[in-house]
């Protein structure tokens, strides 16, 4: 039986740092409300001309092949997660192939918003299990910057968002128990409305006028407290759903990283799980929420800094926009 296993990460931050000071200049904000509801102090925007959503995977992935020792040329598929394409279509999983100077081979994006990591590993795992393809990679990237109202109307969701991507590549092995040991997916669309930007969609004949530029409709909404709420039950129900799958308790687990939607959440996880310190690794403080490219971001720091190890087993739980969540269990 085919199982897949993650053999190189690699990230990409934009250069540009915008701190909490920073919001202060733009909006009616205090670095004291951020950390305090948040736990950010800073976060990074992209710079235009230099950085696209697609080239930040690029990067992300260029590095994340070496790690591998793989060629771009050795990859069967791409699959690629973000809210934020570089285009309305075509989507960014072809433009990251084309920079990777290959052609030929399986593109496809992932809507899944901030469950988009889990999302495309899922794919990128099933289509390694079933024999399908051997190497896939795995590129989650977001520019998010340029749809945030950085003004007092739009601070809710201006202090939270931020740039970023990260990619994993995947490979075939047939050690059991190693690797992605299952990812467990969700969604409830009733919900949908409650984080969301509803311009320029295609329910309307005319896609963008200057009234919905006027209103700030084509920018992001978010009901904060009902996604808040929703997040802390979804997120703890993933992590045990993983854990039961396997006949895993929690303190089997050597490492969560949840989704870096804010740090009170993460926060919450951990309490509810009775996690020690060295258990949970968060970057939201340094990077924010980069919806999609979050975990992996944050996974690929981890590993970076040697927390994340060969043989531990980690769990990544994921809640946002659609609603979705989910989570992978993940022997390293
Ligand atoms: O990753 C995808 C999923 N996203 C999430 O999981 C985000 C979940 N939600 C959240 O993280 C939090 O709801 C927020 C950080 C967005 C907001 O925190 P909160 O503790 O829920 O604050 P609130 O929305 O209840 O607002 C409290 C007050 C309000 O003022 P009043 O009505 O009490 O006078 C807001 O207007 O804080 C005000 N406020 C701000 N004040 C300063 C909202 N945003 C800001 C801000 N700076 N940036």
């Amino acid at each position: 039986m085919f199982l897949s296993k993650i053999v190189g990460m690699g990230m990409y931050l934009p250069e540009n740092v915008v701190t909490n000071q920073d919001l202060e200049k733009l909006m009616d904000t205090t670095d004291a409300w951020i950390v305090e509801r948040t736990g950010i102090h800073q976060r990074r925007f992209f710079t235009e001309g230099k950085d696209t959503t697609a080239s930040m995977a690029t990067e992300a992935s260029r590095m994340a092949l070496e790690r591998a020792g793989m060629r771009p040329s050795q990859l069967d598929a791409i699959v690629f997660a973000t809210l934020s394409p570089d285009y309305y279509f075509p989507g960014c999983a072809p433009l990251v192939m084309r920079d990777l100077g290959i052609s030929g081979i399986a593109a496809l994006d992932i809507r899944a918003q901030c469950g988009g990591f889990i999302y495309a590993l899922s794919v990128a795992d099933q289509y390694i299990r079933t024999g399908m393809y051997k190497n896939v990679l795995v590129a989650c990237s977001e520019i998010q910057s340029n749809i945030l109202e950085l003004s007092t109307r739009g601070r809710n969701m201006a202090v939270i968002f931020g740039d970023g991507a990260a990619s994993v590549v995947l490979t075939r092995h047939e050690e059991q128990g190693k690797g992605v040991l299952s990812t467990h997916l969700h969604a409830d669309g009733t919900y949908a409305e409650e984080l969301y930007m509803p311009h320029p969609g295609s329910r309307r004949k005319v896609r963008l006028t200057p009234e919905m530029l006027e209103d700030g409709s084509m920018l992001p909404y978010m009901n904060g407290n009902a996604v808040f709420k929703h997040a802390v039950v979804r997120f703890m129900e993933v992590i045990y759903e993983a854990l039961e799958a396997h006949n895993f308790s929690v303190q089997d687990l050597d490492l969560v990283i949840p989704h870096q939607a804010n740090l009170r959440i993460s926060n919450y996880i951990q309490q509810q799980l009775g996690l020690p310190d060295e258990k949970i690794y968060n970057n939201i403080q340094w990077v924010g929420n980069t919806t999609a490219a979050s975990i992996p971001l944050a996974m690929c720091e981890a590993w970076e800094k040697g927390i994340l190890k060969p043989g531990m087993l980690l769990c990544t739980p994921a809640f946002g926009s659609g609603f979705v969540w989910g989570s992978a269990l993940i022997r390293m």
